[in-house]
This record gives C-alpha cells, sequence and structure tokens, in this order.
C-alpha cells in the first residue's frame, strides 16, 4: 500500500466536494453542515490562488484518492493548523498516520514550519488517538474543542 500526497488541483473539486459533505466528516468540523457547490468553488479558488494559506493535498492510495489533509499556516508565527479525513473504507488501516507525517515533513522543510496544531473535536475519539500517536500533545480544551501541539524537531 503505498500512500502519496499529491498537491490538489482542479481535477480534485469534485472529489473534494464529495468528501467534505460526507456526514462524518463535517460533523467534525468547523463548519458542521454540507456545502454548495458554489460555496465550496469559492473556497478551493481561494485555496488554488494561494490568498488563503492553505496548502491542501490529496491523499492517494497505490494513486486512488482516499481523502484529503490540510495545513493552514500562520506564516509570522511559523505555525500551522493540520486538517485530515478520509474516505470511509480507508480508517483504520495507518493511513491517516503516514499522511500526516508526510505532510508534516512537507511543510517543515519547505515552509520552515515549527509548530503544527491540532484542532479536535471533543467527542472525536478516533482523531484524537490519531494525534496522540503522532506525538501531538494535549495543550487546552473549550467547551467544544481539544487542542493538540507538535513541536517539529
Ligand atoms: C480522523 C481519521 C482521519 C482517522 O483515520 P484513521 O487513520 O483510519 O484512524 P483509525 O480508524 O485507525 O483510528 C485511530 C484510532 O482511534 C480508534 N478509534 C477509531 N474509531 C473510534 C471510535 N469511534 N471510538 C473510539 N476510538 C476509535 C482506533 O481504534 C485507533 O486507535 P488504535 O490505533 O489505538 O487502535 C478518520 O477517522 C476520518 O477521516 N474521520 C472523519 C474526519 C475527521 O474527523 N477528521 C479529523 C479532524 S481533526
Amino acid at each position: 500500500m503505498k500512500v502519496n500526497l499529491k498537491k490538489a488541483n482542479e481535477d480534485d473539486k469534485k472529489f473534494l466536494f464529495d468528501l467534505r459533505n460526507k456526514d462524518y466528516v463535517y460533523k467534525n468540523s468547523g463548519t458542521p453542515r454540507m456545502v454548495e457547490w458554489q460555496e465550496h468553488i469559492n473556497w478551493l479558488e481561494r485555496v488554488f490562488s494561494g490568498q488563503a494559506n492553505k496548502y491542501l493535498f490529496v491523499i492517494e492510495v497505490d494513486r486512488e484518492r482516499a481523502g484529503q489533509v490540510r495545513f493552514d499556516i500562520e506564516l509570522e508565527n511559523k505555525q500551522a493548523i493540520v486538517n485530515i479525513s478520509l474516505l470511509k473504507k480507508f480508517h483504520g488501516k495507518g493511513i491517516a498516520k503516514e499522511a500526516i507525517e508526510q505532510g508534516i515533513d512537507k511543510m517543515a522543510k519547505e515552509k520552515e514550519i515549527k509548530k503544527f496544531i491540532a484542532e479536535i473535536h471533543q467527542d472525536n475519539t478516533a482523531s484524537q488517538k490519531l494525534f496522540e500517536k503522532l506525538g501531538f500533545v494535549f495543550q487546552s480544551q473549550d467547551d467544544i474543542w481539544r487542542t493538540y501541539l507538535k513541536k517539529y524537531v
């Protein structure tokens, strides 16, 4: 099984739309509802243009699209927020861990990012376990979100 990160492009619009609108994905996101096609396209155009400071990758498994991983960058603080989702059939195979490791390495080397942050819904046990396995350390919690941090060394 080969896991590869590919910079997202125009050809991935529909895949990313369908993934974003799976209930098991949006219920764990900051905007916990489905999005309309046009809203999605407007958002993606900002990502592709670089204005949004988001680096979006499609996760491929043996060349098949399996999910996405995104780094929202704050260059002035050399930090990035990590967001990941996989289609259900790819869960539980270690793919998310491998994809995040590759992405962290890329962002650290190419963008000099030193701190990686995950903001995880308090009920999202799978994601909390995933990030802990990756060496992220719990920092704080509000009434919905738990924040985790990993320093790149
Ligand atoms: C988060 C996500 C990418 C993890 O995918 P994955 O790599 O396949 O992770 P796994 O299914 O192996 O689960 C990770 C761990 O959580 C555990 N887990 C999975 N589902 C669980 C559940 N419902 N309750 C408790 N633990 C659970 C697994 O057993 C595993 O722990 P282990 O390694 O100790 O066995 C995937 O669940 C997903 O795409 N979810 C929807 C989007 C999302 O929540 N993204 C995260 C936003 S921060």
